[in-house]
C-alpha cells in the first residue's frame, strides 16, 4: 500500500497528538510531535535563564540544540529525557512565545522536513499542513469548543494527580491560541484543502475511525 504524509493542524487540546499517535499505530506510520520541538526550544531558553522575550538570546541557542525523538515515544534534549518536564505550564506558553521566531521555525521546520522525507508518517502542529508539509496527501483541521478542550485537559490533569483549575486552563488555551493564530509566520489557520473535523461530541474511536477512512480513500 502506498505510504501517504499526514498533516493534523488545529488549536490546543483539540486532540491532535491522541488522534495522530492511534492512527499512526494503526498504519504502522511513524508520528512526529512537532509541537514537543518548540517545547523543547522554550525549556532550553528556561534553563539557560534567556527570558522568552529575547529574540536574539533565544535564537543563538539553536546552535547547541539537539533534540531526539526516539522510537518509544521518549523526547531527549541534548542527551536528557525531557519528555515529561516539557509539559509543564510555564513550557506551553513559552513555545507559543518562542515559536513567533523566524530562526526558531525556519530550524524546525527544516528538522521536520528531514524526518518527513519519504512519506508514511503523521505529524501534529500549527503550520504543518500550510508550511511544512504543503504536498501532504491528508489534512486535517481538528477542533473542538474551548470548553470541551479545557474540560479535556482538566481531566487528564485530575486522572494524572495534578492539582488543575478549569478556569485557569481555558484562560491559557484561549491566549495560546490567540497568539498562536495572530503572528505573523506562520499563523494557524486552516490550509485551503485541509478537511475540518470538529471532535467536540465525537469519541475518540469516532475521530480514529472517521481519519482512517480519509486515509482508505487516498492510499
Ligand atoms: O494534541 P492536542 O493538544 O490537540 O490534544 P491532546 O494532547 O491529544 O489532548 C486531547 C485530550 O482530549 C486527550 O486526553 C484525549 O483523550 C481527549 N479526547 C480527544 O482527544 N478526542 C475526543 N474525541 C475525546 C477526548
Ligand atoms: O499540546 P498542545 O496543543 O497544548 O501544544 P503543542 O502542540 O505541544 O504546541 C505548543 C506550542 O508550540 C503551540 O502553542 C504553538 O505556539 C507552537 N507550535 C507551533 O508554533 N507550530 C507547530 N507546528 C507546533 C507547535
Ligand atoms: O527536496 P527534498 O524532498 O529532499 O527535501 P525537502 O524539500 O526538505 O522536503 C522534505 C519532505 O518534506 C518532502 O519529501 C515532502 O514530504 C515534504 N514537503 C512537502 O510536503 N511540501 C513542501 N512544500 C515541501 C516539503
Amino acid at each position: 500500500m502506498k505510504k501517504i504524509s499526514i498533516a493534523i493542524d488545529g488549536p490546543a487540546a483539540a486532540g491532535k497528538s491522541t488522534i495522530a499517535k492511534l492512527v499512526a499505530r494503526n498504519l504502522n506510520y511513524t508520528y512526529i510531535d512537532t509541537g514537543a520541538m518548540y517545547r523543547c526550544v522554550a525549556y532550553c531558553a528556561l534553563k539557560n535563564h534567556v527570558n522568552f522575550d529575547d529574540e536574539t538570546g533565544v535564537s543563538a541557542l539553536l546552535k547547541n540544540i539537539d533534540i531526539r525523538m526516539l522510537p518509544d515515544g521518549t523526547i531527549h534534549l541534548n542527551q536528557e529525557d525531557v519528555t515529561s518536564l516539557i509539559r509543564e505550564n510555564e513550557v506551553s506558553m513559552g513555545a507559543s512565545l518562542v515559536s513567533k521566531y523566524q530562526a526558531v521555525r525556519e530550524f524546525l521546520v527544516d528538522k521536520q522536513r528531514e524526518m518527513a522525507q519519504g512519506g508514511g508518517v503523521i505529524l501534529d502542529g500549527r503550520d504543518i499542513g500550510t508550511v511544512v508539509l504543503k504536498d501532504a496527501e491528508l489534512k486535517i483541521y481538528q477542533i473542538a469548543s474551548i470548553e470541551c478542550r479545557a474540560m479535556r485537559r482538566h481531566k487528564e490533569n485530575m486522572e494524572r494527580g495534578i492539582a488543575s483549575d478549569l478556569e485557569a486552563i481555558k484562560a491559557e488555551i484561549a491566549l495560546r491560541d490567540e497568539q498562536d493564530m495572530t503572528r505573523k509566520i506562520s499563523p494557524l489557520k486552516k490550509a485551503d484543502d485541509a478537511i475540518e473535523i470538529d471532535t467536540s461530541d465525537m469519541t475518540l474511536d469516532e475521530v480514529v475511525a472517521h481519519v482512517m477512512n480519509l486515509v482508505a480513500q487516498r492510499v
